[in-house]
């Protein structure tokens, strides 16, 4: 079984009637998608709200029924995806290109519930490079502050172009190499003003589930 597959599903084990769900974005948020879709088809009643055009896309055509943010007064479990999670449980997000929309959904869930195969688990984080989503307007100074913090940061490019996230925005992925102080550095870099957010999520997770190949998950 799919690791992926396996920690989305024991994820969306948690989510009962009535709730108000944040859907998660990537590989992993797909399959945790599709199985809140066969348990509404089954009768569960929830309202979602997603991260991305995708999960939104995907949570209609499965007829996951969708409320404006404008009505949320709370959202009661968002299951998403990371690139990375810590010992500390903080993770590196952003590596399709979400990570505002995860950040603003995850900042106002009860339970943030993040859901990774074992090769997510780092002691450290940092190889994966930090994912940043910038501006357009004057990126190339925001690139020349960001390498002043310690990195190498370069455009997301997709198809010989660069990637635009939902937000109209570029992705500056960044190699910081192992991250010492991810809150620090996560303050640091929102203090340029060119940066809207940044692919660090410090101290937001609740729960982590593990999926594994053997279809076995462990939670932590
Ligand atoms: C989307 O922008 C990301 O934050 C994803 O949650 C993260 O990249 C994990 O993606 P996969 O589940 O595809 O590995």
């Amino acid at each position: 079984m799919n690791s992926k597959k396996a920690a989305a599903e024991k994820a969306a084990e948690y989510v009962r009637d009535h709730m108000v769900v944040g859907l998660g974005t990537g590989s992993t948020s797909y399959w945790a998608i599709q199985k809140l879709g066969a348990k509404v088809k089954d009768g569960l009643n929830i309202r979602a709200v997603a991260t991305s055009v995708s999960s939104e896309n995907l949570a209609k055509e499965l007829g996951i029924p969708l409320i404006p943010i404008s009505e949320i007064e709370q959202i009661d479990i968002t299951i998403d995806g990371a690139d990375e999670v810590d010992g500390e449980w903080n993770l590196i997000k952003g590596g399709g290109g979400a990570l505002l929309r995860e950040k603003i959904i995850a900042s106002f869930s009860k339970e943030l519930m993040i859901i990774v195969d074992e090769s997510k688990q780092v002691n450290r984080l940092g190889k994966f490079h930090l994912p940043v989503e910038i501006v357009r307007f004057g990126n190339e100074i925001t690139l020349k502050q960001l390498r002043t913090l310690g990195c190498d940061p370069k455009i997301r490019i997709v198809d010989h172009k660069p990637f635009i996230t939902d937000n109209g925005n570029y992705i500056a992925d960044c190699d910081f190499g192992t991250i010492e102080r991810p809150g620090q550095l996560h303050n640091a870099i929102n203090m340029i003003p060119g940066v809207v957010e940044n692919g660090l999520f410090i101290k937001m997770a609740t729960k982590v589930i593990v999926g594994f190949e053997d279809g076995s998950v462990k939670e932590i």
